[in-house]
């Protein structure tokens, strides 16, 4: 008599079913971008774009256009360029008192130079302060805080999107650091002198529609090592307008 050893082969299932989440993982998150991509494009064209502005505009009224702000004081961050030197020129030109936060002084100057001769009001001042640093800000905030002024507007305008993954001395990821930790922490540390100018106070902090091309997501730091600096900018505004939302 031989001994036979039979064999039993394991049904498949398990190998099959580990394929298939495999498979399906990456493809529901690859049609999950696109659709959001897709919504982004379409919505955006239709709302963030210079048509959408001229769109929206037909809805301003020419006498708030007109309004003289000379009592106000605002705080405009990232003001040396783009859209923070438009509305820091724009607050100024209607009269308002300016304060500039930018990182760097020379480019500062520079703009802070053209508001003053563009607008005719010297009341618009320089801050230095770097936003992707607690550290600056805190000095900045407590230097700033000596001043006593109640703070009618505070723009949060500064925003990076750095596609290479760095990180601050501080530690923290570059983007996440400027957009939402940097954002977050001026607000705080201003607050008590915005709420000195309430109830006639506000902070507007300049999201993107870009945040619609992500969801809301815990890892704040983007420490997947697919790192994406576009994705960690959507995802950056949309923790900004999340905040937003959850403090009005
Ligand atoms: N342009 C658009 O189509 C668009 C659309 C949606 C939303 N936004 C948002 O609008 C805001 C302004 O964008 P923009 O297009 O005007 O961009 P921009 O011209 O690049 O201006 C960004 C400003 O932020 C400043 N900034 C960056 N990092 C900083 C830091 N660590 N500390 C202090 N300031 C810092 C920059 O200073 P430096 O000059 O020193 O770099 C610059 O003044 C951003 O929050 C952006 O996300 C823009």
């Amino acid at each position: 008599m031989t001994n036979q050893s039979i064999e039993i082969e394991e049904p498949p299932t398990l190998q099959i079913q580990l394929d298939i989440s495999i498979i399906i993982r990456p493809l529901t998150m690859f049609f999950l971008k696109t659709w959001r991509s897709t919504v982004f494009g379409v919505y955006g064209y239709l709302n963030f774009t210079k048509s959408g502005f001229i769109e929206h505009s037909k809805k301003f009224k020419p006498e708030d256009m007109l309004t003289r702000i000379n009592e106000k004081n605002c705080i405009v961050t990232g003001a040396n360029s783009g859209l923070g030197f438009a509305t820091a020129e724009g607050l100024a030109s209607r009269g308002a008192t300016v304060y500039m936060v930018c990182r760097n002084k020379e480019r500062g100057e520079a703009a802070l130079s053209k508001i003053r001769s563009t607008t005719g009001n010297q009341n618009v001042h320089l801050e230095v302060c770097d936003l992707s640093s607690v550290s600056d800000i805190k000095s900045f905030a407590s230097r700033f805080s000596s001043k006593d002024v109640p703070i009618h507007v505070l723009v949060n305008n500064a925003g990076l999107l750095e596609h290479k993954r760095v990180t601050t001395s501080e530690g923290f990821e570059s983007n996440f650091s400027v957009n939402v930790l940097g954002t977050y922490s001026i607000t705080e540390l201003m607050l008590p002198l915005v709420e000195k100018a309430a109830p006639d106070a506000r902070v507007i902090t300049v999201s993107s529609g870009g945040m619609y091309t992500a969801p809301l997501t815990t890892d704040l730091q983007y420490s997947d090592s697919n790192f994406n600096g576009v994705d960690q900018y959507a995802r950056n505004k949309r923790v900004q307008a999340f905040w937003k939302s959850s403090n009005k």
